[in-house]
């Protein structure tokens, strides 16, 4: 039975093919017109030659682009399209064919310019975990249909934009903006914009990145995650000599901080860290040489902490505890004078009985 089935399909896909091809080959004998190459791309005010074949008479094309022969045959005509500075021009080409048929095909040329300006705007001064756009500008492109825009970040693929659905044919500029958000390691990983206009298979492929320099101010903020203030004795030893010490642990950058103590509420000192120039996150302890006074007993000193990075974001501040003041003179300070006091008292304790007892002796 398959068999059978085999055979009478193979018969009737020969009968089909015998009665067909006949009438294909009188379809290649008929009318024909080819126009070379079939889709043809050139730059804007480039050139480009076509050929325009068919088995017909009075080859002809109408266009509104310049043209001028560029050779010719017994069923070819070449010419050459010296200017083209339309966007997507169309060329009509026409022939007499038998009978008085006139024949007609139409080819449209598809016009590029190439991203010469790829940019990136500025990137403000960045605070890890906020969001920031990105934004890149290619200039002057087109087929913008055939443009693909990447933004990366390192070696990293951030965002890939293509513009498959784009039907003006005509040059302009592409914005494209990303959101990202502050990692630690923003200030150390560059991020490019790349854009590549293929015309391939036809055409070439052009790429063309951003410039270095313009995102490679992004810098990481990180407000302090802690600030401690500490009481030490100086060391240069001398009574009622201490350093007030401010530690402020994790932050960046250290050239945007201002360190300011506080003796209750009057303001001690305040330290702009200016000249420091390290980008990473950092520990920093600022110093504050002080000499206590016993009147200094029970006040609190605390460390106040201001992170300026304006105008981008508002200025941060912390405060640390409040340290009470404590001086180990105090201590010694009271005894000595307690202990000053008791003798004087048991001196004098000491004169009254014995002036007493004297002036009794006496006056017996
Ligand atoms: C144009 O096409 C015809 C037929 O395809 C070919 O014979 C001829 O050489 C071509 N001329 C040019 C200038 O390419
Ligand atoms: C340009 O893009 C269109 C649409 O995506 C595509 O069909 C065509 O092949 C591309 N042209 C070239 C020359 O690559
Ligand atoms: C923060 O630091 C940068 C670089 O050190 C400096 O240019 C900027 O003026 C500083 N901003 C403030 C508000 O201090
Ligand atoms: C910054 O200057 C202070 C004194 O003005 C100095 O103690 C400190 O070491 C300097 N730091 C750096 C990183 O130069
Ligand atoms: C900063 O201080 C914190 C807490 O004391 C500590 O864990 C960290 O290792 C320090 N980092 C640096 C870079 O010194």
């Amino acid at each position: 039975m398959a068999a059978v089935m085999r055979f009478w399909k193979l018969c009737v896909v020969f009968l089909w093919c015998a009665m067909s091809l006949p009438a294909f080959s009188r379809a290649q004998e008929e009318d024909f017109m080819r126009i070379w190459p079939e889709n043809p791309v050139v730059p804007f005010g480039g050139f480009i030659v076509l050929n325009f074949s068919a088995n017909c008479e009075n080859i002809a094309v109408e266009t509104s682009l310049s043209k001028v022969p560029a050779g010719d045959g017994p069923s070819w005509k070449a010419f050459n399209f010296t200017s083209v500075t339309h966007w997507e021009p169309q060329i009509l080409c026409h022939a007499d064919c038998e009978k008085g048929k006139a024949k007609f095909q139409t080819v449209v040329i598809t016009v590029y310019r190439a991203p010469k300006r790829v940019e990136l705007d500025p990137l403000p001064t960045m605070e890890v975990g906020e969001e920031y756009n990105v934004t890149c500008r290619v200039f002057n492109v087109a087929p913008i249909r055939n443009l693909t825009v990447t933004l990366c970040k390192g070696n990293e693929e951030l965002h890939k934009k293509t513009f498959e659905d784009h039907n003006n044919p005509e040059a302009s500029d592409v914005v494209v903006t990303h959101s990202i958000t502050a990692q630690q390691d923003n200030h150390r990983e560059e991020i490019t914009c790349h854009a590549a206009l293929d015309m391939r298979p036809e055409g070439p492929l052009f790429e063309k990145a951003s410039p270095d320099k313009s995102y490679s101010q992004s810098r990481a903020v990180y407000p302090p995650e802690q600030v401690i203030v500490e009481l030490q004795k100086s060391s240069t030893g001398q009574s009622w000599h201490y350093d007030l010490k401010c530690h402020v642990i994790r932050v960046a950058p250290l050239s945007n901080l201002t360190v300011t103590f506080f003796k209750g509420t009057e303001r001690l000192i305040s330290r702009k860290l200016w000249n420091y120039t390290k980008a990473e996150r950092a520990n920093v302890t600022v110093i504050h040489p002080i000499v206590l006074q016993p009147g200094d007993y029970g006040k609190e000193a605390t460390c106040h902490v201001t992170l300026d990075v304006s105008p981008h974001k508002e200025p941060f501040t912390a405060t640390s505890h409040k340290l009470e003041l404590k001086a180990a003179e105090t201590y010694r300070a009271v005894t000595v004078a307690a202990s000053a006091v008791a003798t004087l008292a048991f001196v004098l304790v000491g004169f009254v009985i014995y002036y007493l007892v004297w002036a009794h002796g006496g006056s017996k």
